[in-house]
């Protein structure tokens, strides 16, 4: 007889990414009309040369092969510990600090060592996918607050102080948002952390576009408050910031009760992460504040071309929100579902994007442009295909 496989993990939907690939799997593209991708948000230029070359000489020493601790490099969780007191303001110690081996798996660990099966973890709508499928794998249910248009895609507390119960363990914030862009201020994320308080749960912000919002003032000042270990864990990624997404870096912030728990699991999942991604990591914290601001000057300059290029083109796609990494679009076919739409573009215009609906119900309308991929100069040729869209004669 055939083994079974878990029935909580099978009916959460596939990888949609891989999916959203497969739509394209195969084709050749012409040189006049390349493929455009702002499906996956991947930076499009390689990481700093200083830091490549940092880690071939590191490859050579042979404790570059060996485990680190469970919760990282002593010296990485130390130098993350100062730049999040630097750029946040406020007290953080090197012990509350964990190195993991991405964001995504911060976020497995933190969630697992907060909510049990049958728990429930707030999170607004649209979601990072990623999120969603954990929660749902776990047995842990999302309570999903509602997509507020009207507020620029920023969350109401309001909504989530609504829907808490007994079974309540979290609320998840991504800020600046996947999907949308949106980056959500301080004063709304004070407002989520003494709601977190009063109701004894964590706030979880995922803040891995940190990096490339269009200030540099600190994002928020939840750290400020000595009170900050009780209630809030923030998350983090060196993935894009440093260009390593293959080096799987990422960290957890949080207090000494969490930070237990979330080492057992750390133990058990990677003993610890790769120790290679953390002295890129070290490297990048270290010697790449130079290199960090041009990217994000550059990232602005990628918005203001995406706007610009809309402006242009008066196009009847509305440009919803638009942030860090990320625009969201209200694509202009009433009542075709997004996926109808993100595949046609794919097919039709050489362009692939996600569709609303894979982050979450009654996102239909919209469509994630990962926009941070293109450089400026190609924002024009997206509007371009944008509008021949909007010709298609049988849509
Ligand atoms: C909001 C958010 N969190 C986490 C991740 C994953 O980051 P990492 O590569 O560090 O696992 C991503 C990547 O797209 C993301 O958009």
């Amino acid at each position: 007889m055939a083994y079974q496989v878990n029935p909580v993990v099978a009916p959460v939907a596939p990888p949609p990414i891989a999916e959203a690939e497969a739509w394209i799997a195969g084709r050749d593209f012409p040189a006049d009309k390349p493929l455009m991708d702002v499906a996956q948000a991947v930076p499009g230029y390689p990481p700093a040369d200083a830091l490549s070359r940092h880690l071939a000489e590191a490859v050579l020493e042979p404790e570059t092969a060996r485990y680190t601790e469970i919760a990282g490099l002593p010296a990485l969780r130390g130098a993350l510990a100062a730049h999040m007191r630097e750029s946040y303001g406020g007290e953080v110690a090197p012990d509350q600090v964990c190195i993991t081996a991405g964001c995504n798996q911060a976020f497995c660990l933190a969630m697992t060592a907060l909510a049990a099966p049958g728990d429930e973890v707030l999170l607004p709508v649209p979601y990072y996918f990623n999120h969603q499928m954990w929660l749902e794998m776990q047995g842990i249910r999302p309570v999903h607050l509602p997509f507020r248009r009207d507020r620029g895609g920023v969350p109401d507390p309001a909504d989530a102080a609504e829907r808490m119960t007994a079974r309540s363990r979290a609320i998840v914030l991504v800020t600046p948002n996947n999907p949308t862009g949106a980056v959500y201020p301080p004063e709304v994320l004070a407002a989520f952390l003494e709601l977190a308080r009063d109701r004894g749960v964590a706030l979880v912000t995922d803040e891995t576009y940190k990096d490339f919002r269009a200030s540099n003032d600190p994002p928020h000042g939840l750290f400020a408050d000595p009170r900050w270990p009780d209630s809030l864990v923030q998350l983090y990624s060196f993935s894009k910031v440093y260009s390593l997404t293959g080096y799987r870096t990422g960290s957890i912030v949080c207090g000494p009760a969490l930070m237990a728990e979330v080492t057992k699991i750390m133990d058990c999942v990677a003993i610890c992460a790769p120790r290679i991604g953390q002295r890129a990591a070290l490297f990048g914290l270290a010697e790449l504040a130079g290199w960090r601001e041009e990217k994000r000057l550059m990232m602005q300059q990628r918005v203001e071309a995406l706007r610009a290029a809309f402006t242009a083109n008066d196009l009847a796609y509305e440009l919803v929100s638009i942030g860090a990494y990320f625009a969201y679009l209200r694509h202009p076919f009433t009542g075709v579902p997004a996926h109808r739409v993100a595949r046609r573009l794919a097919q039709a215009e050489n362009l692939l994007c996600l569709p609303g609906g894979m982050f979450g119900p009654g996102q239909e309308d919209y469509l994630r442009f990962a926009f941070a991929n293109l450089e400026a100069e190609a924002m024009p040729d997206l509007a371009r295909r944008l509008r021949a869209s909007q010709d298609w004669p049988d849509f």
